[in-house]
């Protein structure tokens, strides 16, 4: 009888090694990932560790053990495959097109979980023992990282120590051309942009206002009422794409949208046009900036053009970056070093802390369930554009530059406590409670974003 049960502990025993012993013997790699071609040397040696250690979960060609064949693994490697893929799809991300860099949000996530060694996940490597990254594999994708950023992404007057860290200062200029971003602040500021003369760019996006019209939604021509919150027009050049769905690639594109929407400025260009041609002195100062005259093309690009002069360099946290060490308080301190620990940063990302990526909202908990309000189609986010599942409840991650300037927040403005804001993005990004002193660390080091537009701090 006890020889019998021995028996059976072993086989039991030999069993479950039998599944990690066999991955040690055969361990696939994402194929497709190591084709992606590179004459980076850095790059070459990360995507070769990628492509065996991540490819697995993280890419739509992940390749299953021979075990997967077993009833309850199936379940487990394919829920793996499609929450890792949902979260990152390598291959996608790690082969832009048109010769773009590798985003600084990519970057960002994987340098993130490099740091806090939660990637592979730990299921994973209880069966697969030579599933970890090794430290020298480790090392070489944080040099990678590191490398692509400060090429890419740095702003260049980050003090050295801060010189390929995940957020930047703002940069304090921009290259652009003085004239025509003169006569797009006139456009900016003209209601004769509207259908009946009552509504400006800056209605909704005063500039004396962080940017906003501080409404939960925008009012429009004839008082009609949007259904989505007025971002900040402060540092938007600096952004990917414009809108909270990301329907214009730039700002340009941007420009049309609100003349020719009917509950903005319910117009269309050549009525605009025939208003502004009876005006001599600004026809005169647009024409010498524009010789061929009135066109949607020509306003659109000097508004763009003022747009991009709406930066906010000077802030506390960009001071601190560029080496003044004095410029944050210990309280600030601590709430950015939670904003980094927490995994805040790695989607409010860089100079902007945010617009560069598309990100779900409420990817551990359901933000709209608990916020109780009835579904709009702006809910849908970035669904609108694509009309992909994927991207339900996707928006472009707003910047953090200049927070405390720019509320009520979230697309649909419902918020106007930050804290609350705050508290809400940990438990729906991270399906994390903060403390009550973290949540006002992090609230505090938010405040510390405020900067400055010529030379004058927002209120
Ligand atoms: C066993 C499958 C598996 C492997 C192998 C794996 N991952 Fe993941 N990964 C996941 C899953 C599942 C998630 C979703 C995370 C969650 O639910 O928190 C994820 C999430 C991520 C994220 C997104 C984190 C975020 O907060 O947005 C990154 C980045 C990531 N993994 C990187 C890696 C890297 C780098 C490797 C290789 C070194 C790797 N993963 C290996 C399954 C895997
Ligand atoms: C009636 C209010 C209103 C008017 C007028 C208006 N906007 Fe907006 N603006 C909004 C709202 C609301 C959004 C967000 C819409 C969305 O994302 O779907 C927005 C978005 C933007 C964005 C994108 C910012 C980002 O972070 O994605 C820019 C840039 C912008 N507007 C500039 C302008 C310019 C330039 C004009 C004048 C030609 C203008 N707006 C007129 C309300 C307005
Ligand atoms: C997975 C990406 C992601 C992570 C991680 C993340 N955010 Fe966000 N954040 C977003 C998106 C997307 C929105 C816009 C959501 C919406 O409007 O519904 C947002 C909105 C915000 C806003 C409101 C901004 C505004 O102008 O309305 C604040 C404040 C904010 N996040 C702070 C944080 C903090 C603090 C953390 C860390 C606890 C964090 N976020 C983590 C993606 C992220």
């Amino acid at each position: 009888m006890r020889k019998k049960l021995t028996l059976l502990v072993l086989l039991v025993v030999l069993t479950v090694l039998a599944l990690p012993v066999s991955n040690l013997l055969y361990s696939p790699k994402s194929s497709a990932m190591a084709r992606i071609a590179t004459d980076d040397k850095s790059f070459a040696t990360a995507l070769e560790v990628m492509a065996e250690k991540c490819g697995n979960c993280h890419t739509s060609d992940a390749s299953l053990p021979i075990y997967s064949g077993l009833p309850v693994a199936r379940g487990i490697i394919q829920r793996d495959i499609d929450e890792g893929t949902r979260y990152m799809d390598y291959l996608q991300s790690l082969s832009p097109k048109d010769g773009k860099p590798v985003s600084e949000i990519v970057l960002a996530k994987t340098e993130f979980v490099l740091e806090h060694g939660t990637m592979p996940p730990g299921r994973f490597r209880l069966m697969h023992w030579a599933g970890g990254l090794s430290t020298s594999e480790k090392a070489a994708m944080t040099k990678w990282i590191k490398e692509q950023r400060a090429r890419h992404f740095a702003t260049g007057d980050a003090a050295n120590s801060f010189a390929s860290e995940v957020l930047q200062p703002l940069p304090n200029s921009v290259e652009l051309n003085v004239a025509k971003a003169a006569v797009g602040n006139k456009l900016f500021h003209d209601k004769r942009l509207s259908k009946d003369d009552t509504v400006a760019c800056a209605t909704c996006h005063a500039l004396d206002k962080g940017g906003t019209d501080r409404a939960q939604y925008s009012t429009g021509v004839g008082n009609q009422v949007g259904g989505i919150n007025s971002p900040t027009v402060y540092n938007s050049g600096l952004q990917f794409m414009q809108f909270w769905d990301g329907r214009a690639g730039n700002l340009q594109e941007q420009a049309d949208g609100p003349v020719n929407n009917p509950i903005e400025m319910a117009s269309n260009w050549p009525e605009t046009f025939s208003k502004l041609s009876q005006d001599t002195v600004f026809m005169q100062e647009f024409t010498s900036v524009y010789p061929n005259g009135l066109s949607k093309e020509n306003c659109t690009d000097a508004i763009a053009e003022f747009e991009r002069t709406l930066l906010t360099p000077n802030c506390k946290f960009d001071r601190y970056l560029r080496g003044e060490a004095a410029a944050l308080n210990e309280q600030e301190l601590a709430g950015m070093q939670l904003f980094r620990d927490i995994g805040c940063a790695t989607c409010h990302a860089g100079k902007l802390m945010g617009g560069q990526s598309f990100e779900r909202m409420g990817r551990k908990s359901d933000y709209f369930e608990a916020r109780g309000m009835k579904m709009t189609d702006a809910d849908n986010g970035r669904f609108n554009v694509t009309k992909v599942e994927a991207d339900r409840h996707a928006f472009k991650v707003p910047t953090l530059r200049n927070i405390a300037a720019t509320g009520p927040y979230l697309h649909d403005g419902s918020q106007t406590d930050l804290a609350k804001v705050v508290g809400i993005m940990a438990a729906c990004q991270f399906g994390k409670t903060l403390k009550e002193d973290e949540t006002t660390k992090i609230v505090s080091f938010l405040n510390a974003l405020t900067g400055e537009y010529q030379g004058k701090i927002l209120q």
